[in-house]
Order: structure tokens, then C-alpha cells, then sequence
């Protein structure tokens, strides 16, 4: 397993592999890998010759007073779970040489980002799509994974992907899970044990939500009010949103279709969380 730092070796080396006939998959993270992160790196070696996973806390997504400075960094666990994954090439540029002096660049796609996590973070999907179409650019792969748990970005990441006509094909892949329930993230380190038991309580909610559907309940209302009253119960959950969406173009729905995602993103203490799920059978 290689580590490249540098963005013009990245470029060459990845340009020698294309011309050699060779696919690449690429799984972009901020690192502190978990096993979400390794379900992806599983399915991109699977699907390519070589396997590209980038390691970069991206500064120009983090608004002010979020984690940036705390986000969990663990560079030596990643390269032993990176290289028991099977990735050939770690990417890992410094903040300086991926916005050097003068930067001035910026991606922004409307519409899907003025939303639920983009209402209550307004630069944040500007600095995915900068930063994303920034790695892509470097790291020219056939094709790029992503987690569903952010299921807002994955949807920009297409929409974005389409709308740039970029050649990459975007993998979105299933939210992996803790065995009771809580969506595997990087933030639920920040958890003391009494939050991490609160924060059950989004994926309960959502699996409270799919039995109402299942049992015939159609109207998106009635819906995120028992959602709504499941998560007002947890002393320590502040919910930032809950909604019933389309799928693809996340405007808000009243009645729920096969089309319908529940998505919930709710304060546990002070860390922020994200959930969703399909509310009929997953399509
Ligand atoms: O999902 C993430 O970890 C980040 O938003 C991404 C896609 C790596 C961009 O920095």
C-alpha cells in the first residue's frame, strides 16, 4: 500500500493506470475509519483494479463553531484497517496544497442543498462539492463510493456528477449499523454512555416510522409526529429535522410513496447525528 501526499504524483500516477487499462475505485473519507467505511473499500476492491481511499478533514465544509478542530484523527488505525481492506494507494494531501494561497474556487449545486442539512449548515455542501470535485479531478476515478447515511451528500454527489457530465459512476452504499441500531459514524466517539443510549432513539425512530407504513399509515403528518414524540422523549435529543422526503429530489412529501425517505438529524448533547431510512421496501 502506497501514501501519496502529493497532488502532482497523485495525478501522474493515477493518469499511468488509466492509460494502462486499469479501473479505479475511490472511497473519499475524513478518515477515523469505521466498518461503514470499510464496507465501501470492500465493494470498490471488488469492482476495480486499483483502490484509492482518501484521508482529509476538508476545512471548507465545516462551518464556524463546528468539530473541524475536534473531529476524531487516528492517521495509524486507518492505514492498518486501509491496508487490511485491500487499498493500494492512501491519498492524503495537506489543507495548504488542496487550497493554497489564492484559492478561489467554489462548487455550489442549488436547489437539493438549500435543505434539511444545508438549512442548518449553509456552506457545507459548497465545501463537499469543492473539495469532492477537487479529489475527483485528482484522483480521475471510473468509479466513487459513498455511504448513505449521509443521504443528502450522496444525493448532491450525483445530482453534482450529472450535472458536470464527470465520467464517474456513483456508488451509494447501504448504512452500516451498530447491532442495536445506531448508524456507524466517525462522531459517535464524541458519545458518553448515557447519549450513546439516547441516540438509539433515531434508528428506533425510523424503524417506528416504516411498521406505521407498513401498517397502512400513508400520511407523511402523522408520521413525523410519532417520530417527533419518540425523539421528544430523550432527555438529551434536541432534533434539528425530521422529514419525509422524495428520494431523489428531497422535497418534502405528504403523502408517503415508494419514493419516501424518513430522514432525522438531531443533537445528542452537543454532538450532531444523521439517520434515514426508506419507508416502504428500500427501491
Ligand atoms: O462524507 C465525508 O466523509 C466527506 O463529506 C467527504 C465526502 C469525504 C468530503 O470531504
Amino acid at each position: 500500500m502506497e501514501i501519496v501526499e502529493s497532488i502532482e504524483l497523485m495525478q501522474q500516477r493515477m493518469a499511468r493506470t488509466r492509460a494502462a487499462g486499469s479501473t479505479i475505485a475511490f472511497v473519499p473519507t475524513m478518515g477515523f475509519l469505521h466498518d461503514g467505511h470499510l464496507s465501501l473499500l470492500k465493494e470498490g476492491r471488488r469492482r476495480s483494479d486499483l483502490l484509492v481511499l482518501s484521508i482529509f478533514v476538508n476545512p471548507t465544509q465545516f462551518g464556524q463553531g463546528e468539530d473541524f478542530d475536534d473531529y476524531p484523527r487516528d492517521f495509524q488505525q486507518d492505514c492498518v484497517l486501509a491496508q487490511s481492506a485491500g487499498v493500494d494507494i492512501i491519498f492524503t494531501p495537506t489543507a495548504m496544497a488542496m487550497y493554497s494561497t489564492g484559492y478561489a474556487t467554489e462548487v455550489n449545486v442549488s436547489g437539493i442543498t438549500s435543505g434539511l442539512c444545508g438549512a442548518s449548515r449553509p456552506t457545507h455542501f459548497r465545501g463537499v462539492c469543492t473539495v469532492v470535485t477537487k479529489l475527483f479531478n485528482i484522483v480521475q476515478p471510473h468509479i466513487a463510493l459513498f455511504g448513505s447515511k449521509d443521504f443528502q451528500q450522496l444525493a448532491v454527489v450525483k445530482r453534482m456528477t450529472r450535472d458536470l457530465n464527470l465520467p464517474i459512476e456513483i456508488v451509494g452504499m447501504a448504512i452500516y449499523r451498530e447491532t442495536d441500531g445506531l448508524a456507524m459514524s466517525s462522531r459517535n466517539v464524541y458519545l458518553n454512555s448515557e447519549q450513546r443510549c439516547q441516540a438509539l432513539a433515531l434508528s428506533q425512530g425510523i424503524t417506528l416510522a416504516q411498521d406505521m407504513v407498513k401498517q397502512g399509515e400513508a400520511e407523511a403528518g402523522a408520521v413525523l409526529a410519532a417520530v417527533s414524540s419518540h425523539l421528544g422523549a430523550q432527555s438529551l435529543i434536541r432534533p434539528d429535522y425530521i422529514a419525509v422526503c422524495h428520494q431523489s429530489t428531497l422535497e418534502p412529501q405528504q403523502q408517503i410513496d415508494k419514493d419516501s425517505v424518513l430522514l432525522i438529524a438531531a443533537f445528542v448533547g452537543s454532538t450532531r447525528l444523521i439517520d434515514n431510512g426508506y419507508l416502504m421496501d428500500a427501491s
